[in-house]
């Protein structure tokens, strides 16, 4: 049967789309039942639209608390499960215990710096307030733990000596666009799984930090999959 994900978004949805490429050039076979948004005006709900994907938006502003909030994503969830994987992409809430623990071991997050660093907002600032001479992303198994669950898979890019936060985010991003499609493609292969022991890719357990994806010229030279301009 072919693996059916949802996918939650926020806002732009490059990442969202990064997956719709890599389903339609093949790299990536999966089904998206549902992309599901907490904002009516995020742009990911129209590239989700424009590929007949069905979309639904659960605004937390309807909701007096977080608990009642995720409450009503799982109910919407369910209806269209059953889900083998729920991909985070630029989703800006932060999740409770009962809606990781719904979705254990099944649920994806996205982050743009090499965790354990730099957890929460502003991280592009943050790697250069800091001198850094590699910055990139990280994708993570969601625990309690705000962006501290068992890591995945790490994109490392250099930082250069006239770096802003515009080309760090711009290159932070392209190597996103590349990592999470072929982490994505891993879970519908069968060949991940979060274990009592960490990350399992292939039988073997990764290292603390994950698999280790390095380019040397930054990511936006990259061919493959989601090298195209989103
Ligand atoms: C991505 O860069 C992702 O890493 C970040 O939001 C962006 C969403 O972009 N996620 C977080 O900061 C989560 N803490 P997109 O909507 O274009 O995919």
């Amino acid at each position: 049967m072919t693996h059916r994900i949802a996918v939650l978004i926020s806002g732009n949805g490059s990442n969202l789309q990064a997956l719709i490429d890599a389903i339609h050039a093949g790299s990536l076979t999966a089904d998206i039942a549902l992309v599901l948004s907490n904002r009516a005006d995020a742009g990911g709900l129209a590239r989700a639209q424009q590929q007949g994907i069905t979309t639904a938006v659960v605004d937390h502003r309807d909701y007096a608390s977080r608990a009642d909030f995720d409450q009503a994503m799982i109910a919407v969830l369910d209806r269209h499960g059953p889900l083998d994987t729920v991909v985070l992409a630029g989703f800006m809430r932060i999740l409770t215990p009962a809606f990781v623990q719904h979705h254990a071991g099944r649920l994806l997050n996205i982050h743009p710096s090499l965790l354990p660093r730099y957890p929460g907002l502003n991280t592009h600032q943050r790697a250069l307030d800091a001198g850094d001479a590699e910055h990139g992303c990280s994708i993570h198994f969601v625990t309690d733990e705000l962006d501290g669950g068992p890591l995945i898979a790490q994109a490392r890019i250099p930082v250069r000596a006239n770096d802003n936060v515009s080309d760090l985010s711009k290159r932070v991003q392209a190597s996103e666009h590349l990592l999470y499609p072929q982490v994505v493609a891993w879970r519908a292969e069968g060949r991940l799984r979060l274990t009592d022991d960490g990350v399992e890719l292939d039988g073997q357990i990764l290292p603390a930090q994950g698999y280790q994806w390095h380019h040397p010229d930054g990511a936006e030279h990259c061919s493959g999959i989601g090298a195209r301009q989103r």
